[in-house]
């Protein structure tokens, strides 16, 4: 029964609107500083119901340009939470800030506003939050004690698109949201990002940083080729190529996004019943969840056993993934520099070293939830036996 199971972790779903998209742009003239760019940005701003959007090349990129536009620098430090991808606090050590990591909650994977408070210092210029697994942050309180201490967010939502809190799509809580366009995201660009932010001064600014500090856009110059750098910048723009898949993958969103939350209310109801198993969901009222995946954590006699479970489901054809191998100041350059004692973030550690990330996606088949999960319970059976070990 399992021998012909193939089930990736993740796939992009690419269509034949998508190839006819790209091929248009190919087929044109303009494949940078071009319409679809600009068109992008309007409709993803639609898309998640305000903002000011800029393309970028990715969501490092447009995180990289939140602490540069924002002036954070050496001598101040951002709160990170420790659990999350290293792009998080690299974008922090570019600029020259310390990033003073903070534990998670255990059950959403999400920083809360106590732990926050709990490390900020006279230094702290802003606090980074990470939306983990799609599922949003508590930021009401968040943003009080960022409006109380006078600290920007920046908010990572590199897989948390279609997550809101109350309404409210994330990223639009503080001062700049960062998207990721990766491959096994919700969609894709192949790879890119996009910025944003509320404030229409703000992302004018980011969108000059993005381009090297030029002070005008190719349609805004009388002269073809004459342009001013008045400040420096980077070169963090997206494709035209990019943008015209983007918009059209952009056109499917609600679809995607309904039909992780059907699945991942299918791994919901069966993981429920399944002991010593807890699935990393969100306990917020009024947030909707973007189902990035579905993690599962192992406890009490599995804590031990992920390894063997990831191995045990891979090779019955389920890939798998974990989100994130290791709280980031565990992670040597982080380690390195900042030193690192075990059980500093026993939360995170937890998170990253007892669970297994599950297929979640367009690409599951109907009934692909129930063969994963009937997969994963024969394996719990067989880890607790010992038994039919492949190596
Ligand atoms: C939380 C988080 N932030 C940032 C990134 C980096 O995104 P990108 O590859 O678009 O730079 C990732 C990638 O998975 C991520 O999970």
């Amino acid at each position: 029964m399992t021998g012909t199971l193939h089930i990736p972790f993740a796939r992009p779903w690419i269509t034949d609107e998508d190839r006819h998209a790209v091929l248009e742009v190919l087929n044109g003239h303009i494949l940078t500083h071009g319409p679809q760019c600009k068109s992008f940005e309007q409709e993803f701003a639609a898309f998640l119901g305000g903002g000011h959007c800029v393309s970028v090349s990715s969501c490092m990129a447009a995180l990289h340009l939140s602490y540069l536009h924002f002036g954070i620098g050496p001598g101040d430090e951002v709160i990170v939470p420790a659990q999350t991808h290293a792009a998080t606090a690299h974008a922090v050590e570019w600029v020259g800030a310390t990033p003073v990591f903070v534990d998670c909650d255990s059950r959403t994977g999400n920083l809360t506003a106590s732990a926050i408070d709990a490390a900020l210092t006279s230094r702290t210029k802003a606090i980074s939050v990470v939306h983990f697994a799609g599922i949003p942050c508590d930021m009401p309180p968040i943003v009080d004690l960022a409006q109380r201490h006078n600290l920007r967010i920046i908010e990572d939502c590199a897989i948390a698109l279609g997550a809101r809190h109350r309404g409210r799509h994330v990223g639009l809580f503080g001062d700049a949201g960062c998207f990721s366009f990766y491959p096994v995201k919700h969609m894709t660009t192949g790879e890119g990002g996009m910025f944003i932010s509320r404030y229409e001064d703000v992302s004018q600014a980011v969108a000059k940083l993005r381009a090297f500090g030029v002070d005008r856009t190719h349609s805004e110059r009388t002269v073809p080729g004459m342009y001013d750098v008045p400040s420096l910048g980077l070169n963090y723009r997206m494709s035209e190529i990019q943008a015209a898949l983007g918009r059209s993958q952009l056109r499917r969103m609600s679809a995607v996004l309904t039909q992780r939350a059907s699945q991942f209310e299918r791994y919901r109801k069966l993981v429920d019943g399944l002991p010593q198993i807890r699935l990393i969901d969100t306990d917020v009222a009024e947030c909707q969840s973007s189902h990035y995946c579905a993690s599962v954590v192992f406890e009490g006699e599995y804590a031990g056993k992920r390894n063997e479970m990831v191995e045990r489901l891979n090779t019955a054809g389920i890939g798998t993934s974990i989100y994130y191998p290791q709280p980031v100041p565990r992670m040597t350059y982080y380690r390195n520099k900042y030193g690192f004692v075990s059980n500093d973030y026993p939360r995170a550690e937890h998170i990253s070293d007892h669970s297994v990330a599950l297929p979640l996606g367009m690409h599951l088949a109907d009934g692909d939830v129930d063969r994963i999960v009937a997969i994963m319970k024969r394996s719990l059976t067989e880890t607790a036996s010992g038994k039919g070990r492949t190596q």
